[in-house]
C-alpha cells in the first residue's frame, strides 16, 4: 500500500460514522423515552410568570428522581439542565430568572444520559395566548422535523433530510438557520454524521441502518442569519425576528428509521392538551 493509499484509509477511518445494533437502539429507546417524559412532565409548568430556571430545576429533579444525568449540565461550560430559547432566540438559551408572559413562545431542549445513552429532543410551548404568526411559525417547524423525518431510509443520503426541510420550510416563507446542526450520538453527546437542515438530495453521508442521529432544525420568520450574544452561548435571530425548533432522536433501521424521542404523553405539539379532572 502506498503512503497516499495509507492516509487515505485513515481519513476514512477520521470520517466514519459509526454503525450500532440491537443492545444501542435498546439503550436509546430508553433514554430517549426518558427525555421525552421530562418535556411532558414540563408541560403544565409553562405558563406565564414561571421562570426558565423554575423549569431548569423542575428538569434537573426528574433526571434525578429517573436515575438520568442531563448531558448538558457542565458540558463546556453550560451550566444547566436544559436551554430554553425564548421568541428571537434561536437555540441554546440560558435558563434565567426572568419570567414567562403571555405570547412568548419557547423551545425546551434537554439531553438525558441513560445508561450511557443520549436521548436529545426539544419541543416549543406556547405561553398563554400567541400570535398567529408565532403560530404558523410553530407548525411550519414541526412540519419540516416530520419531513425530515420522512427522508431517513437506508440508501438515502444526510441531503435528501437537508433538501426536505428546506424545500418545505421555504416554499412556507421561512428561513433555515445555518449555523447548527444535527449530530451522531449513542454513548456520545455531537458525534458524526452531521445533519445539516439545508442541501440537496445526494450530498452528505450514505445512511446505513444503525447510524443514530438527532434532526433538529431552526426555522425563523424572518432571516436566517444569527448571532451569538456574550454570554457565549445564546443564539438570536440578527434581525429579531421570531424562531422555532422541534428535535428529535433516531436510529436508522433497515427500512426507515426509529425515533426514540416521541412524547408519551402525545405531546408532539403545541397546543398541548391537558388532561382535565
Ligand atoms: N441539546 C442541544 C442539542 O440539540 C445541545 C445543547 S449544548 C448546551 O444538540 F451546552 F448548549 F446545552
Ligand atoms: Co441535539
Ligand atoms: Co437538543
Amino acid at each position: 500500500m502506498s503512503n497516499l493509499d495509507y492516509s487515505y484509509t485513515m481519513q476514512q477511518r477520521e470520517n466514519r460514522v459509526p454503525l450500532h445494533g440491537p443492545d444501542a437502539f435498546a439503550g436509546m429507546r430508553k433514554a430517549g423515552q426518558l427525555a421525552a417524559a421530562a418535556l411532558d412532565m414540563l408541560v403544565p409548568h409553562v405558563l406565564p410568570g414561571v421562570t426558565t430556571e423554575r423549569l431548569d430545576e423542575l428538569a434537573f429533579e426528574f433526571a434525578m428522581d429517573n436515575g438520568a444525568l442531563p448531558a448538558t449540565l457542565n458540558y463546556r461550560g453550560f451550566t444547566h439542565s436544559i436551554c430554553t430559547s425564548v421568541n428571537h432566540v434561536v437555540c441554546h438559551g440560558i435558563p434565567g430568572p426572568k419570567a414567562l408572559k403571555s405570547g412568548d413562545i419557547v423551545n425546551i431542549d434537554v439531553t438525558l444520559i441513560v445508561d450511557g445513552w443520549h436521548g436529545d429532543t426539544s419541543r416549543m410551548f406556547t405561553v398563554g395566548e400567541v400570535s398567529r404568526r408565532a403560530e404558523r411559525l410553530i407548525d411550519v417547524t414541526f412540519e419540516a422535523l416530520c419531513r425530515g423525518i420522512a427522508a431517513v431510509k437506508p440508501g438515502h443520503t444526510t441531503g435528501h433530510i437537508g433538501a426536505a426541510i428546506q424545500s418545505f420550510a421555504e416554499a412556507e416563507r421561512c428561513s433555515v438557520v445555518r449555523d447548527f446542526c444535527g449530530h451522531g450520538l449513542g454513548r456520545v453527546f455531537h458525534d458524526r454524521p452531521n445533519i445539516l437542515h439545508y442541501g440537496e438530495a445526494g450530498e452528505g453521508v450514505v445512511l446505513q441502518p444503525g447510524m443514530l442521529f438527532t434532526i433538529e432544525p431552526m426555522i425563523n420568520l424572518g432571516k436566517a442569519a444569527v448571532k451569538i450574544l456574550p454570554d457565549g452561548w445564546t443564539a438570536v435571530t440578527r434581525d429579531r425576528e421570531l424562531s422555532a425548533q422541534f428535535e428529535h432522536t433516531v436510529g436508522v433501521t433497515a427500512d426507515g428509521c426509529e425515533v426514540f424521542t416521541y412524547s408519551p404523553a402525545g405531546f408532539h405539539r403545541p397546543p398541548y392538551q391537558l388532561p382535565s379532572n
